[in-house]
């Protein structure tokens, strides 16, 4: 019998970590402070982005990046986000909530966005794109960058999955109004619940902080650590979330982030393996990347036909792929949104996601590949 094959598993430096969070332990402090500061300045040294803010999840930093971007713009309710129906539902539910309307836009090859089914969905209403990079592939986010410009619309990047892409040589989110990163804890910095956004602009970087808490205009570590009379004092001028990260997380991260370029060197060497075993394999095709991208392979995934069946055939012999993702028009709150997506509908009843994780060693990728072409063949 073989060991099961997990689409993901997640890798801690438990006694780094440990460590890390001891300091938060023994100073007293796990709350936003002085690690999620220190996880903060690292991002962007790492990233090239001037500006992070560390918060609970991608999802509260996507929700903030639509709050201010429409704040600041003056966004009135059913305005419209241009958007991908193949992606986690964090991506579309913060236009939901927001009380805009999502519109769909077919994808490309690369699974990502479409520009010219963009193009073709941007109406006198359309106040953003939300560009998903899924599984790591920046497919054709410039050009869409390009036309955001050209057309005065702003692009959030949901770059959930790209701790550690490189676009021509520079590490993704530059190109956005706002970036969003995921430090869930199957991704690739993984921590349990945290995340990054990434605002352009430094004033709107200064309201993220404040929208994060609550609306208030002083986060309580600055206040305690300064020496003002009036330290206990702040204002609120905004009916913020609360939706910081903390120092626990923070420390996760610290550590996670010290691996990131050796991990992603890792994922990608795990992709160039199921590359190799798959390039002669009929009826499995490859998502490729594009030639200037440097992938964070969050995800590696395949296109199949009888994708459901193939899925049942490979837990059998255990391996357990992922789905990413089921269209988001399956469920009911997308049911009716506009945009006719039919690479999407075909990509969505197709693709599998196979194991990715850094536990994953040759044989298990052939183990994987042996299955797909025993499942797949005639
Ligand atoms: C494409 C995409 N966007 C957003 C998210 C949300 O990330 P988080 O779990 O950090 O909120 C995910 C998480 O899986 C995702 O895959």
């Amino acid at each position: 019998m073989n060991d099961p094959i997990h689409l993901f598993r997640p890798h801690y430096r438990t006694d780094e970590v440990l460590s890390e969070i001891r300091e938060c332990l023994e100073r007293g402090w796990t709350g936003l402070g002085f690690k999620t500061l220190e996880i903060e300045e690292a991002w962007c040294r790492f990233t090239g982005l001037p500006h992070a803010h560390f918060v609970a999840s991608a999802t509260s930093g996507l929700h903030l990046a639509l709050r201010i971007l429409g704040r600041t713009d003056g966004w009135r309710p059913g305005d419209e986000v241009i958007t991908t129906a193949l992606t986690f539902v964090s991506t579309n539910h913060v236009i939901l909530h927001e009380g805009l309307v999502p519109v769909f836009a077919d994808v490309d090859e690369h699974l990502c966005l479409d520009p010219s089914s963009v193009a073709e969905r941007i109406s006198a209403r359309t106040r953003a794109v939300m560009f998903v990079g899924v599984g790591g592939n920046t497919g054709r986010l410039e050009e869409v960058a390009a036309l955001c410009r050209e057309r005065g619309i702003r692009l959030v990047l949901d770059a959930a999955h790209m701790a550690g892409t490189r676009l021509g040589g520079r590490h993704v989110g530059g190109e956005a109004d706002a970036a969003v990163f995921s430090f869930h804890a199957v991704k690739n910095l993984p921590t349990a619940d945290s995340g990054m956004v990434c605002l352009a602009d430094p004033g709107l970087d200064r309201e993220v902080r404040q929208w994060s808490w609550l609306g208030i205009d002083r986060d309580t570590y600055t206040r305690t650590h300064s020496q003002a009379a009036y330290r206990w004092m702040y204002d609120v001028p905004h009916v913020g979330f609360k939706a910081h990260g903390n120092s626990v997380m923070a420390a996760m991260a610290l550590v996670g982030l010290r691996y990131l370029e050796e991990d992603n060197a890792r994922r990608r060497e795990i992709a160039g393996w199921y590359d190799e075993e798959l390039a002669e394999v009929a009826g499995v095709a490859t998502i490729p990347v594009p030639a200037d991208c440097e992938s964070s392979r969050h995800l590696y995934q395949v296109l199949v036909e009888d994708r459901d069946r193939v899925m049942v055939e490979l837990n059998r012999r255990e391996i357990y792929p992922g789905v990413h993702y089921r269209l988001n028009t399956e469920y009911p709150m997308y049911r009716d949104c506009r945009g006719r997506v039919p690479r999407a509908v075909s990509a969505a009843s197709r693709v599998i996601s196979l194991p990715m994780h850094l536990g994953l060693d040759r044989e298990q990728v052939h183990r994987v590949v042996r299955a797909l072409v025993e499942v797949t063949g005639p």
